[in-house]
């Protein structure tokens, strides 16, 4: 069922400092912030040969984001980003094997404009996946 990595993200306190590190410190290329206010984050793409890094920065009072930057407030890996080809029948599977999906277990569209869903991290070892159809 899952594909490649599609992104890794990483929760940033501030997305203009971590833009500066990421270009200036690591030599990387860097997008444009991009604001998601539907999934309560702005953030920017760190292209590399192989995948991105999504630095994400809270927007708006009830960012899904805000609690874990209180729990980490330097910052820190936030969640991992699977392929998937269907993402109706990966969710299907899922809930049939009792995984929690975040939400109202509908996909929402992501920050590429695609379908993405997120997983229960209890479920999946302490790590927060999110699923995107490509
Ligand atoms: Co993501």
């Amino acid at each position: 069922m899952l594909g490649r990595v599609n992104h890794l993200a990483i929760a940033v306190p501030d997305l203009a400092a971590a833009t500066a590190v990421y270009r200036d410190t690591l030599g990387a290329a860097v997008s444009q912030p991009l604001a998601l206010p539907e999934h309560g984050v702005t953030v920017v793409f760190v292209e590399l040969p192989n995948t991105k890094i999504e630095l994400m920065e809270p927007l708006g009072e009830t960012s899904a984001i805000s609690a874990f930057l209180e729990k980490n407030p330097s910052g820190g890996m936030h969640h991992v980003c699977y392929e998937v080809e269907d993402i109706v029948a990966a969710r299907d599977r899922l809930v049939g094997s009792g995984a929690r999906v975040l939400g109202a277990g509908e996909a929402k569209i992501g920050a590429h404009g695609k379908p993405v869903l997120f997983l229960h991290p209890k479920d999946f070892f302490g790590t927060l996946i999110e699923l995107e159809q490509i």
